[in-house]
Protein backbone atom coordinates (compact mmCIF):
# COMPACT_ATOMS: atom_id res chain seq x y z
CA UNK A 1 0.00 0.00 0.00
CA UNK A 2 1.30 3.25 -1.09
CA UNK A 3 1.83 5.82 1.98
CA UNK A 4 1.19 8.88 0.11
CA UNK A 5 -0.87 10.31 -2.83
CA UNK A 6 -0.20 13.66 -3.41
CA UNK A 7 -3.21 15.38 -5.37
CA UNK A 8 -2.04 18.56 -7.38
CA UNK A 9 -4.91 20.44 -9.30
CA UNK A 10 -3.83 22.29 -12.25
CA UNK A 11 -5.69 24.84 -14.45
CA UNK A 12 -3.27 26.41 -16.80
CA UNK A 13 0.39 25.21 -15.20
CA UNK A 14 2.20 24.15 -18.06
CA UNK A 15 5.08 25.11 -17.20
CA UNK A 16 4.93 24.12 -13.41
CA UNK A 17 4.31 20.48 -13.37
CA UNK A 18 7.61 19.36 -14.41
CA UNK A 19 9.53 21.19 -11.87
CA UNK A 20 6.85 20.45 -9.10
CA UNK A 21 7.57 17.04 -10.16
CA UNK A 22 11.05 17.40 -9.64
CA UNK A 23 10.50 18.99 -6.44
CA UNK A 24 8.19 16.09 -5.09
CA UNK A 25 10.63 14.05 -6.35
CA UNK A 26 13.56 15.42 -4.45
CA UNK A 27 11.17 15.69 -1.37
CA UNK A 28 9.85 12.23 -0.92
CA UNK A 29 12.81 10.08 -1.87
CA UNK A 30 12.50 6.88 0.01
CA UNK A 31 9.17 7.09 0.17
CA UNK A 32 6.15 5.08 -1.03
CA UNK A 33 4.13 7.93 -2.92
CA UNK A 34 2.34 8.74 -6.48
CA UNK A 35 1.51 12.15 -7.50
CA UNK A 36 -2.11 12.62 -9.12
CA UNK A 37 -2.05 15.96 -11.41
CA UNK A 38 -5.84 16.69 -11.82
CA UNK A 39 -6.82 18.81 -14.79
CA UNK A 40 -9.84 20.29 -15.78
CA UNK A 41 -9.01 20.24 -19.28
CA UNK A 42 -6.88 23.55 -19.05
CA UNK A 43 -6.86 25.37 -22.61
CA UNK A 44 -2.85 25.34 -22.47
CA UNK A 45 -3.07 21.65 -22.66
CA UNK A 46 -1.19 20.82 -18.94
CA UNK A 47 -2.94 17.42 -19.55
CA UNK A 48 -0.34 16.53 -22.33
CA UNK A 49 2.58 17.60 -19.97
CA UNK A 50 1.39 15.51 -17.31
CA UNK A 51 1.04 12.64 -19.79
CA UNK A 52 4.63 13.41 -21.00
CA UNK A 53 5.91 13.23 -17.74
CA UNK A 54 4.23 9.77 -17.28
CA UNK A 55 5.82 7.99 -19.81
CA UNK A 56 9.29 8.25 -17.67
CA UNK A 57 7.52 8.31 -13.99
CA UNK A 58 5.19 5.01 -13.25
CA UNK A 59 4.39 7.11 -10.01
CA UNK A 60 2.68 10.17 -12.17
CA UNK A 61 -1.68 9.86 -12.75
CA UNK A 62 -3.52 12.10 -14.39
CA UNK A 63 -7.16 12.86 -14.04
CA UNK A 64 -8.45 14.50 -16.14
CA UNK A 65 -11.94 16.18 -16.20
CA UNK A 66 -13.96 17.54 -19.04
CA UNK A 67 -17.43 19.52 -18.99
CA UNK A 68 -16.43 20.62 -15.44
CA UNK A 69 -14.18 23.29 -13.40
CA UNK A 70 -13.47 24.53 -9.86
CA UNK A 71 -10.58 23.81 -7.37
CA UNK A 72 -12.33 21.69 -4.41
CA UNK A 73 -14.30 19.61 -6.48
CA UNK A 74 -10.85 18.85 -8.64
CA UNK A 75 -9.19 17.98 -4.99
CA UNK A 76 -12.05 16.22 -3.34
CA UNK A 77 -12.33 13.78 -7.04
CA UNK A 78 -8.41 13.49 -6.99
CA UNK A 79 -8.60 12.45 -2.91
CA UNK A 80 -10.86 9.65 -3.59
CA UNK A 81 -9.43 8.39 -6.93
CA UNK A 82 -7.09 7.45 -4.68
CA UNK A 83 -6.22 3.96 -1.93
CA UNK A 84 -2.70 5.40 -0.32
CA UNK A 85 -2.72 5.77 3.71
CA UNK A 86 -2.37 9.58 3.27
CA UNK A 87 -3.57 11.96 0.69
CA UNK A 88 -2.11 15.30 0.53
CA UNK A 89 -3.06 18.40 -1.80
CA UNK A 90 -0.63 21.02 -3.19
CA UNK A 91 -0.82 23.85 -5.79
CA UNK A 92 0.74 23.29 -9.07
CA UNK A 93 2.39 26.64 -8.82
CA UNK A 94 5.22 26.34 -6.54
CA UNK A 95 3.82 28.22 -3.99
CA UNK A 96 3.34 25.67 -1.53
CA UNK A 97 6.76 24.18 0.35
CA UNK A 98 7.22 20.78 -1.18
CA UNK A 99 9.97 19.91 1.47
CA UNK A 100 7.44 19.95 4.22
CA UNK A 101 5.65 17.12 3.18
CA UNK A 102 7.72 14.09 4.82
CA UNK A 103 7.61 15.80 8.00
CA UNK A 104 3.70 16.01 7.50
CA UNK A 105 3.57 12.61 6.24
CA UNK A 106 6.10 11.42 9.72
CA UNK A 107 3.66 13.02 12.14
CA UNK A 108 0.67 11.38 10.59
CA UNK A 109 2.55 8.15 10.22
CA UNK A 110 3.50 8.20 14.14
CA UNK A 111 -0.28 8.97 15.43
CA UNK A 112 -2.82 6.73 14.77
CA UNK A 113 -5.31 9.36 16.10
CA UNK A 114 -4.32 12.49 13.80
CA UNK A 115 -6.83 12.48 11.00
CA UNK A 116 -5.14 16.14 9.13
CA UNK A 117 -1.90 17.65 9.15
CA UNK A 118 -2.65 21.69 7.82
CA UNK A 119 0.47 23.44 6.20
CA UNK A 120 0.02 26.82 8.10
CA UNK A 121 1.12 30.42 7.28
CA UNK A 122 0.11 31.47 10.28
CA UNK A 123 2.18 29.64 13.24
CA UNK A 124 5.48 30.22 14.38
CA UNK A 125 8.19 29.46 11.50
CA UNK A 126 5.09 29.81 9.00
CA UNK A 127 5.15 33.07 6.62
CA UNK A 128 2.62 34.01 3.90
CA UNK A 129 3.10 38.04 3.24
CA UNK A 130 6.16 36.33 0.83
CA UNK A 131 3.66 34.95 -1.65
CA UNK A 132 1.00 37.52 -1.38
CA UNK A 133 0.40 40.83 -2.59
CA UNK A 134 -0.73 43.92 0.05
CA UNK A 135 -4.36 43.39 -0.57
CA UNK A 136 -4.56 39.69 -1.16
CA UNK A 137 -2.93 39.64 2.40
CA UNK A 138 -5.20 41.57 3.50
CA UNK A 139 -8.55 39.69 1.97
CA UNK A 140 -6.52 36.28 3.33
CA UNK A 141 -6.67 37.69 6.92
CA UNK A 142 -10.37 38.81 6.25
CA UNK A 143 -11.71 35.70 5.31
CA UNK A 144 -9.49 34.10 8.08
CA UNK A 145 -10.72 35.75 10.79
CA UNK A 146 -14.78 35.59 9.25
CA UNK A 147 -14.54 31.95 8.68
CA UNK A 148 -12.68 31.10 12.12
CA UNK A 149 -15.42 32.69 13.82
CA UNK A 150 -18.50 31.95 11.70
CA UNK A 151 -17.62 28.15 11.53
CA UNK A 152 -15.77 27.74 14.79
CA UNK A 153 -12.48 26.59 13.63
CA UNK A 154 -9.42 26.68 15.95
CA UNK A 155 -7.26 25.94 13.06
CA UNK A 156 -4.72 28.64 12.30
CA UNK A 157 -4.96 28.63 8.98
CA UNK A 158 -8.38 27.36 7.58
CA UNK A 159 -7.78 29.28 3.82
CA UNK A 160 -4.49 27.06 3.51
CA UNK A 161 -4.64 24.95 0.31
CA UNK A 162 -1.82 22.96 1.90
CA UNK A 163 -2.77 19.95 3.84
CA UNK A 164 -2.72 15.93 4.50
CA UNK A 165 -5.33 13.81 5.39
CA UNK A 166 -6.03 10.89 5.99
CA UNK A 167 -7.70 8.79 3.78
CA UNK A 168 -10.10 7.12 5.37
CA UNK A 169 -11.03 9.48 7.53
CA UNK A 170 -11.69 11.67 4.74
CA UNK A 171 -14.04 9.22 3.56
CA UNK A 172 -16.25 9.91 6.05
CA UNK A 173 -16.62 13.22 5.42
CA UNK A 174 -16.32 13.59 1.26
CA UNK A 175 -20.27 13.32 0.59
CA UNK A 176 -21.18 16.27 2.77
CA UNK A 177 -18.55 18.86 0.81
CA UNK A 178 -19.12 21.34 -0.92
CA UNK A 179 -17.70 20.86 -4.58
CA UNK A 180 -18.04 24.07 -6.31
CA UNK A 181 -15.59 26.07 -3.64
CA UNK A 182 -12.18 27.09 -3.90
CA UNK A 183 -11.67 26.09 0.07
CA UNK A 184 -11.48 23.02 0.24
CA UNK A 185 -9.67 22.87 3.82
CA UNK A 186 -12.51 25.42 5.48
CA UNK A 187 -14.91 23.02 4.38
CA UNK A 188 -13.17 20.23 5.40
CA UNK A 189 -12.54 21.60 8.96
CA UNK A 190 -15.94 22.58 9.55
CA UNK A 191 -17.72 19.19 8.08
CA UNK A 192 -15.37 17.35 10.70
CA UNK A 193 -17.18 19.45 13.54
CA UNK A 194 -14.47 19.57 15.57
CA UNK A 195 -13.61 15.88 16.53
CA UNK A 196 -10.65 15.39 14.20
CA UNK A 197 -7.12 15.19 15.34
CA UNK A 198 -5.48 18.19 13.47
CA UNK A 199 -1.75 19.35 13.67
CA UNK A 200 0.00 22.50 12.21
CA UNK A 201 3.35 22.38 10.27
CA UNK A 202 4.71 25.45 9.45
CA UNK A 203 5.72 26.89 5.85
CA UNK A 204 6.34 29.71 4.34
CA UNK A 205 4.19 30.75 1.65
CA UNK A 206 5.90 31.47 -2.04
CA UNK A 207 5.58 33.49 -4.96
CA UNK A 208 4.24 32.30 -8.10
CA UNK A 209 6.91 31.89 -11.06
CA UNK A 210 4.90 31.17 -13.87
CA UNK A 211 1.28 31.33 -14.59
CA UNK A 212 -1.11 33.48 -13.31
CA UNK A 213 -3.67 33.21 -9.87
CA UNK A 214 -7.47 31.51 -10.09
CA UNK A 215 -8.38 34.18 -7.18
CA UNK A 216 -11.11 36.48 -8.31
CA UNK A 217 -13.86 38.55 -7.37
CA UNK A 218 -15.79 35.39 -8.20
CA UNK A 219 -14.18 33.34 -5.74
CA UNK A 220 -14.57 35.76 -3.22
CA UNK A 221 -18.19 35.51 -3.42
CA UNK A 222 -18.14 31.48 -3.72
CA UNK A 223 -16.49 31.46 -0.37
CA UNK A 224 -19.33 33.64 1.44
CA UNK A 225 -21.99 31.02 -0.46
CA UNK A 226 -19.47 28.67 1.21
CA UNK A 227 -19.97 30.10 4.67
CA UNK A 228 -23.80 30.17 4.23
CA UNK A 229 -23.81 26.34 2.89
CA UNK A 230 -22.14 25.50 5.75
CA UNK A 231 -24.08 27.37 8.39
CA UNK A 232 -27.51 26.20 6.87
CA UNK A 233 -26.14 22.43 7.75
CA UNK A 234 -25.51 22.07 3.88
CA UNK A 235 -29.63 22.42 2.85
CA UNK A 236 -28.10 25.34 0.22
CA UNK A 237 -25.65 24.96 -1.68
CA UNK A 238 -22.89 27.50 -2.61
CA UNK A 239 -24.23 27.73 -6.39
CA UNK A 240 -28.02 28.14 -4.72
CA UNK A 241 -26.46 31.19 -2.45
CA UNK A 242 -24.83 33.04 -5.55
CA UNK A 243 -28.19 32.13 -7.52
CA UNK A 244 -29.92 33.95 -4.61
CA UNK A 245 -27.89 36.87 -4.87
CA UNK A 246 -28.22 37.49 -8.52
CA UNK A 247 -32.02 37.11 -7.34
CA UNK A 248 -32.02 39.56 -5.14
CA UNK A 249 -30.17 42.38 -7.49
CA UNK A 250 -32.34 40.93 -9.86
CA UNK A 251 -35.15 43.27 -7.53
CA UNK A 252 -33.24 46.11 -7.73
CA UNK A 253 -32.95 45.69 -11.84
CA UNK A 254 -36.64 45.33 -12.12
CA UNK A 255 -37.66 48.23 -10.08
CA UNK A 256 -35.24 50.50 -11.80
CA UNK A 257 -36.30 49.59 -15.54
CA UNK A 258 -39.85 50.04 -13.97
CA UNK A 259 -39.14 52.98 -12.37
CA UNK A 260 -38.14 54.47 -15.83
CA UNK A 261 -40.40 52.58 -18.03
CA UNK A 262 -43.20 54.92 -15.97
CA UNK A 263 -40.97 58.21 -16.78
CA UNK A 264 -41.76 57.36 -20.12
CA UNK A 265 -44.72 56.44 -20.45
CA UNK A 266 -46.39 57.29 -17.00
CA UNK A 267 -50.25 55.68 -18.13
CA UNK A 268 -49.15 51.93 -19.01
CA UNK A 269 -48.17 50.66 -15.49
CA UNK A 270 -48.41 47.40 -16.72
CA UNK A 271 -46.43 47.53 -19.75
CA UNK A 272 -43.70 49.21 -16.97
CA UNK A 273 -43.89 46.24 -15.14
CA UNK A 274 -43.37 43.95 -18.08
CA UNK A 275 -40.46 45.36 -19.30
CA UNK A 276 -38.95 45.46 -15.90
CA UNK A 277 -39.34 41.51 -15.97
CA UNK A 278 -37.96 41.06 -19.08
CA UNK A 279 -34.87 43.11 -18.11
CA UNK A 280 -34.65 41.41 -15.15
CA UNK A 281 -34.34 38.11 -16.29
CA UNK A 282 -32.04 39.11 -19.19
CA UNK A 283 -29.40 40.38 -16.59
CA UNK A 284 -30.31 37.59 -13.94
CA UNK A 285 -29.14 35.32 -17.18
CA UNK A 286 -26.00 37.40 -17.36
CA UNK A 287 -25.17 37.33 -14.13
CA UNK A 288 -25.75 33.90 -12.89
CA UNK A 289 -24.29 32.78 -16.46
CA UNK A 290 -20.68 34.99 -15.13
CA UNK A 291 -20.72 34.19 -11.61
CA UNK A 292 -23.14 31.06 -10.95
CA UNK A 293 -22.35 29.11 -13.28
CA UNK A 294 -19.04 30.50 -14.64
CA UNK A 295 -17.67 26.61 -14.54
CA UNK A 296 -20.24 25.85 -17.39
CA UNK A 297 -20.98 29.30 -19.06
CA UNK A 298 -22.70 29.71 -22.04
CA UNK A 299 -21.09 31.15 -25.16
CA UNK A 300 -22.37 32.50 -28.75
CA UNK A 301 -25.15 30.78 -29.93
CA UNK A 302 -25.54 28.38 -26.84
CA UNK A 303 -25.71 32.00 -24.78
CA UNK A 304 -29.01 32.69 -26.84
CA UNK A 305 -30.23 29.52 -26.82
CA UNK A 306 -29.72 29.25 -23.13
CA UNK A 307 -31.46 33.24 -22.35
CA UNK A 308 -34.81 31.54 -24.28
CA UNK A 309 -34.66 28.53 -21.85
CA UNK A 310 -34.25 30.66 -19.01
CA UNK A 311 -37.12 32.58 -19.85
CA UNK A 312 -39.49 29.78 -20.25
CA UNK A 313 -38.25 28.16 -16.82
CA UNK A 314 -38.55 31.59 -15.16
CA UNK A 315 -42.26 31.75 -16.18
CA UNK A 316 -42.97 28.23 -15.01
CA UNK A 317 -41.22 30.03 -11.77
CA UNK A 318 -43.58 33.04 -11.62
CA UNK A 319 -46.87 30.27 -12.02
CA UNK A 320 -45.59 28.73 -9.36
CA UNK A 321 -44.72 31.42 -7.29
CA UNK A 322 -47.95 32.60 -7.37
CA UNK A 323 -49.69 29.62 -7.44
CA UNK A 324 -48.06 28.86 -3.62
CA UNK A 325 -49.25 32.33 -2.76
CA UNK A 326 -51.91 32.30 -2.97
CA UNK A 327 -52.54 28.59 -1.31
CA UNK A 328 -50.46 30.35 1.65
CA UNK A 329 -52.93 32.87 1.35
CA UNK A 330 -55.92 30.94 1.57
CA UNK A 331 -54.81 28.74 4.84
CA UNK A 332 -53.31 31.68 6.56
CA UNK A 333 -54.15 35.28 4.85
CA UNK A 334 -51.28 37.16 6.06
CA UNK A 335 -49.94 39.01 2.68
CA UNK A 336 -46.39 39.39 3.86
CA UNK A 337 -46.00 35.46 4.32
CA UNK A 338 -47.33 34.46 1.63
CA UNK A 339 -45.81 36.85 -0.76
CA UNK A 340 -42.33 35.47 0.77
CA UNK A 341 -43.16 32.00 0.64
CA UNK A 342 -44.15 32.47 -3.17
CA UNK A 343 -41.13 34.42 -3.96
CA UNK A 344 -38.94 30.97 -2.04
CA UNK A 345 -40.64 28.76 -4.04
CA UNK A 346 -40.24 30.36 -7.40
CA UNK A 347 -36.58 31.00 -6.34
CA UNK A 348 -36.16 27.14 -5.76
CA UNK A 349 -38.15 25.98 -8.69
CA UNK A 350 -35.76 28.46 -10.81
CA UNK A 351 -32.71 27.28 -9.41
CA UNK A 352 -33.42 23.39 -10.15
CA UNK A 353 -35.02 23.75 -13.64
CA UNK A 354 -32.24 26.11 -15.01
CA UNK A 355 -29.67 23.94 -13.68
CA UNK A 356 -30.89 20.90 -15.23
CA UNK A 357 -32.22 22.96 -18.27
CA UNK A 358 -30.25 25.84 -18.77
CA UNK A 359 -26.97 24.65 -17.66
CA UNK A 360 -27.27 21.37 -17.61
CA UNK A 361 -23.75 19.80 -16.83
CA UNK A 362 -22.09 16.82 -18.55
N1 LIG B 1 -8.32 21.43 -11.60
C1 LIG B 1 -8.44 22.72 -11.25
N2 LIG B 1 -9.60 23.36 -11.54
N3 LIG B 1 -7.41 23.36 -10.66
C2 LIG B 1 -7.56 24.65 -10.34
C3 LIG B 1 -8.74 25.38 -10.60
C4 LIG B 1 -9.81 24.68 -11.25
O1 LIG B 1 -10.88 25.24 -11.53
N4 LIG B 1 -8.56 26.66 -10.16
C5 LIG B 1 -7.31 26.70 -9.64
N5 LIG B 1 -6.70 25.51 -9.75
C6 LIG B 1 -5.35 25.12 -9.31
C7 LIG B 1 -4.25 26.00 -9.86
O2 LIG B 1 -3.78 25.56 -11.11
C8 LIG B 1 -3.20 25.89 -8.77
O3 LIG B 1 -2.43 24.72 -8.91
C9 LIG B 1 -4.02 25.76 -7.51
O4 LIG B 1 -5.30 25.28 -7.92
C10 LIG B 1 -4.17 27.07 -6.75
O5 LIG B 1 -4.71 28.04 -7.63
P1 LIG B 1 -4.14 29.54 -7.67
O6 LIG B 1 -4.87 30.24 -8.73
O7 LIG B 1 -2.66 29.56 -7.71
O8 LIG B 1 -4.68 30.07 -6.28
P2 LIG B 1 -4.01 31.10 -5.29
O9 LIG B 1 -2.53 31.00 -5.24
O10 LIG B 1 -4.57 32.43 -5.58
O11 LIG B 1 -4.60 30.53 -3.92
C11 LIG B 1 -4.05 29.32 -3.42
O12 LIG B 1 -3.36 29.53 -2.27
C12 LIG B 1 -4.16 30.01 -1.22
C13 LIG B 1 -3.31 30.18 -0.03
O13 LIG B 1 -2.71 28.94 0.32
C14 LIG B 1 -5.14 28.26 -3.17
O14 LIG B 1 -4.54 27.06 -2.76
C15 LIG B 1 -6.08 28.71 -2.11
O15 LIG B 1 -6.98 27.67 -1.81
C16 LIG B 1 -5.28 29.06 -0.90
O16 LIG B 1 -6.12 29.67 0.04
MN1 LIG C 1 -1.20 30.07 -6.39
Amino acid sequence: MLDLTVVVPTFNERENVGPLLGLLTDALQGRAWEVIFVDDDSPDHTADAVLALAETHPNVRLLHRTGRRGLAGACIEGILSSSARFCAVIDADLQHDETRLPVMLDLALADPALDLVIGSRNVEGGDAAGGFSARRKWGSDTATALTKAALKITASDPMSGFFLVRRSSFATVADQLQVAGFKLLADLLSASRGRWKVAEVPYRFRQRQFGTSKMDRAVALEFLGLLVARKTGGLVSIKFVLFGMVGLLGVFVQLAVVGLALRLMPQSFALAQVCGVVVAIASNFTLNNALTYRDRALRGLDWIKGLASFYVVCSFGALMNVGLARLVYDVAPYWALASVAGAVAGAVWNFMASSLVTWKSR
